[in-house]
């Protein structure tokens, strides 16, 4: 325990606010959330009516341009998206001498910094032309990682496919097994990734925030987001919660034994896929999700167990007087991973799924923070607890 008066008297006054619950680090005109009803605008817009009518790339304009495109914008931003598609030669070696059983995430967040060095010719000027390369770019090399890791050969995007459709194609075709375009998967990627598009200041999203408040380029804050999306509590939640599921079918665990792990305290077991930091009721993606979970399970006629063992968690979960007082919900983890299956996404390419996603929220929150005149570095302070003062000691005397 600290005494917190000698710490006034020492050090004037610090807010101390564990994982920042209550810290407003930035002003943003981008997300609007309200955790208590349930809401998520991006530039006002409400996320149910984008998922209904938007396709990802509008939505990625939208975040980082603050208007929906005019169909002349929206035109531009696909030519220059398919120009850009296509990464330098020499970052296959990169690719090739990852160990084969590697992470995606870790692959992608060390070849994000490895792509500036790749077109030093490029000035910085046109920074506009740095967000198309990262988003057409981080597409391309998810794809490639994935093939990678299986030691297939690389599929190039293709010009006359969309964002989505490009990107499922570079994943799954083959000469002996053309891939074939099915529209409602690629509608439910596009889905998928405007759900996931901005979150205002959550963990990866400050990281991007903090790396750039010191002036440290784009590629070096994108970087940093991928990596705090890794972590099982964030973006790497999706992973953990169909690796969750499987594990409950393997070793047959009743739905009730489940639900009282995660409510004993003394067990580190969390239910993932549950709870958030700001919803406090049910997260409005997770709705939205479960909707297109069913809708691409019944089109594609797969029976996938973890979703009837999903929904019967869920059902337990929120009546259970322990879920209930927490304020725990379903939050868009929870059914996503089901969805990517049916994609037939390997679970760990999930968060890289995620990190594609959210790669326009982060270069517009990394926008806007460089146009604010009001942001300074990121410097919190702290709340000393160690030794006041100790003697330095000799090393023969220690
Ligand atoms: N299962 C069981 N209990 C939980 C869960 C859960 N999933 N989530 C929170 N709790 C409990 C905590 O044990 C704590 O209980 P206590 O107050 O009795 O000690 C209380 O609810 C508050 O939990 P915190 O960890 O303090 O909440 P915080 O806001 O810091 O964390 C988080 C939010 C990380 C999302 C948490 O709910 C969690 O770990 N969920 C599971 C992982 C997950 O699904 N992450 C994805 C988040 S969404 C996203 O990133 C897209």
């Amino acid at each position: 325990a600290f005494d917190i008066t000698s710490l006034r008297q020492k050090t004037g006054y610090i807010t101390y606010d564990p994982g920042f619950g209550n810290t407003g680090s930035c002003a943003s005109a981008i997300t609007f959330m309200d955790g208590e009803r349930g809401i998520l605008r991006y530039r006002g817009i409400p996320i149910e009516d984008l998922a209904e009518n938007a396709t990802f790339i509008e939505t990625a304009y939208l975040l980082i341009n603050g208007h929906l495109p005019t169909l002349n914008e929206l035109n531009r931003t696909r030519v220059l998206l398919n120009d850009f598609s296509l990464i330098h030669e020499s970052m296959q070696v990169f690719f090739q001498n990852f160990p084969r059983a590697s992470h995606p995430m870790g692959i992608l967040s060390g070849m994000i910094m490895a792509l500036r060095s790749f077109y030093p010719d490029m000035g910085e000027e046109d920074i506009n032309i740095h967000f198309l390369y990262l988003l057409s770019k981080v597409r391309t090399m998810a794809a490639m990682s994935y093939r990678m890791s299986r030691g297939e050969k690389v599929v190039y995007p293709r010009h006359d496919l969309s964002y989505c459709a490009n990107f499922l194609n570079m994943m799954f075709d083959s000469p002996v097994h053309p891939y074939i375009v099915d529209e409602d998967l690629v509608r439910a990627l596009n889905v998928f990734l405007i759900l996931h598009a901005d979150h205002e200041q959550n963990c990866s999203t400050s990281a991007v925030r903090v790396v750039g408040s010191s002036k440290a380029p784009l590629y070096a804050s994108i970087a940093a987001g991928v990596s705090a999306l890794w972590g099982p509590l964030h973006g790497g939640a999706n992973q953990a919660v169909i690796e969750m599921l499987e594990k409950i079918l393997k070793e047959g665990a009743t739905i009730d034994e489940v639900i009282r792990r995660a409510k004993d305290r003394k067990d580190p077991f969390r239910l993932m896929g549950f709870g958030h930091r700001v919803y406090k009721t049910y997260d409005p993606r997770a709705k939205i999700i479960k909707k297109m979970c069913d809708k691409i399970l019944e089109k594609l006629k797969i029976e996938d167990p973890l979703l009837d063992i999903a929904k019967k968690l869920e059902e337990v979960a929120l009546t259970d007087p322990y879920f209930v007082d927490h304020n725990l919900y379903p939050n868009v983890d929870f059914y996503s991973g089901i969805v990517l299956r049916a994609m037939r996404i390997p679970t760990n390419m999930f968060p890289v799924m995620f990190a594609i996603g959210r790669l326009p929220g982060w270069i517009a929150q990394w926008k806007e923070s460089m146009e604010d005149p009001s942001q300074r570095i990121s410097r919190p302070r702290q709340i000393y607890t160690g030794l006041p003062q100790n003697p330095f000691q000799d090393i023969m005397e220690r």
